[in-house]
């Protein structure tokens, strides 16, 4: 078997005049834990919805395990009891009027499974999800965490080749969700399950993911794993989305060889190598870096990779010391520890690091 069990190809979806999923390609492998994150309205849903047969495609190929699902310039578009996949919605709550035998042995039931072998994998799963012994137990006389294991074993019951989450965990209270997250997590790697997994929140995403599609505007605008998006974000956008991010704005200047950011204050910070070809001598561009890899050094001469600034506002926030500084023409946000404090007015200088700077155009 190909290790590769969805395939979008250039899927296209719109509602009305608008297009809500815009031409989408990627791929999700084999046991992949894979996540789409991104703002409540980018499409995300939708994008389920299409996997799952609910919504019917405008435009492209959806493929799961080799068999298309949907191809609309095919006239192709299988049902969803036709499609080998596991589902679990955050409107898609458990049946309160059924046990929690009848609630996980549903999907076996619609699939015509054996009376002897629905009463095997409903114990199975029920034990996976930590449920042993609770099927004669009505839904609604179940917690919240313990309903939300219900829908999950539900959705992994009959071994789907790809098992769809849509926030399943944003109906729970933190501590719970926190939880529910790592148990998720080995339950996946236990069963090998394919998963796609939907979320607007990043930590979510970048601790439960073996890779991340940021997703804005119905586009997928950078696919990858957590420390490649969070690290190296290909748009402003993924840089956003996910934590604060430091810009400051210039202009390339060198040769092939030896590449820097000039900034305004004559200040230069180094290319780094494997930045986009399309970065040359003259273009304008935004030099991106996490806070966390900048160091804030006191006033003095500045060599290469410092930008100078000056303290505006110092904020006390317990734990650590937040910053506002005025350098390159720009206000930039900064989080720097308690140990050394800079009084307002204070000259500084901010130490890029070379090797975590993205340069975009
Ligand atoms: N059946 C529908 N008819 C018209 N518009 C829809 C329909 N379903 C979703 N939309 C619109 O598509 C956009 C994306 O929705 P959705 O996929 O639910 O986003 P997300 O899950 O990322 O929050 C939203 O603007 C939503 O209003
Ligand atoms: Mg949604």
């Amino acid at each position: 078997m190909s290790d590769v069990v969805l395939e979008f190809r250039d899927v296209l979806k719109r509602f009305g005049g608008t297009t809500i999923v815009d031409r989408v390609s990627f791929t999700v492998n084999r046991g992949e834990f894979f996540t789409l994150l991104g703002p409540s309205g980018c499409g995300k849903t939708t994008t389920l919805r299409l996997i799952a047969g609910l919504e019917v495609p405008d435009g492209g190929e959806i493929v799961l395990d080799g068999q298309t699902l949907a191809a609309p310039a095919a006239g192709i578009c299988l049902p969803p009891d036709k499609r080998n996949l596991g589902m679990m919605f955050q409107s898609y709550a458990i049946w309160p009027h059924l046990s929690v035998f009848e609630n996980v042995a549903f999907p076996l039931r619609v699939r015509r499974v054996p009376e002897p072998d629905i009463a095997r994998k409903v114990t199975e799963a029920l034990e996976l999800v930590g449920l042993a012994g609770m099927e004669g137990r009505g839904a609604t006389q179940l917690s919240g965490g313990q309903q939300q294991r219900v829908a999950l074993a539900r959705a992994v019951v009959y071994t789907p080749s790809l098992l769809l989450l849509d926030e399943p965990l944003s109906n729970l209270d933190v501590k719970l969700r926190e939880q529910m997250r790592m148990e998720l997590r080995a339950l996946q790697r236990r069963l090998d399950l394919t998963v796609i997994y939907v979320t607007h929140d990043q930590s979510e995403a970048m601790s439960l993911s073996d890779r991340v599609a940021v997703v804005n505007k119905g586009r997928f605008e950078q696919v990858g794993t957590p420390q490649e998006i969070y690290e190296r974000p290909r748009k402003r956008f993924v840089g956003d989305f996910l934590g604060r991010t430091i810009i400051v704005r210039g202009i390339v200047r060198g040769t092939a060889s030896e590449r820097w950011v000039e900034l305004p204050g004559a200040e230069r910070i180094a290319v780094p190598p494997e930045t986009d070809a399309g970065v040359t001598e003259g273009t304008r561009v935004r030099v991106l870096c996490r806070p966390e890899e900048v160091t804030l050094l006191p006033g003095g001469e500045s060599a290469p990779n410092q930008v100078t600034g000056r303290i505006e506002t110092v904020t006390y926030m317990g734990d650590h010391l937040e910053y506002t500084i005025r350098a390159a023409e720009l206000e930039l946000l900064m989080t720097a520890s308690k140990k050394t404090p800079q009084p307002v007015g204070a000259e500084v200088r901010l130490q890029f690091d070379p090797q975590a700077v993205t340069i975009l155009p």
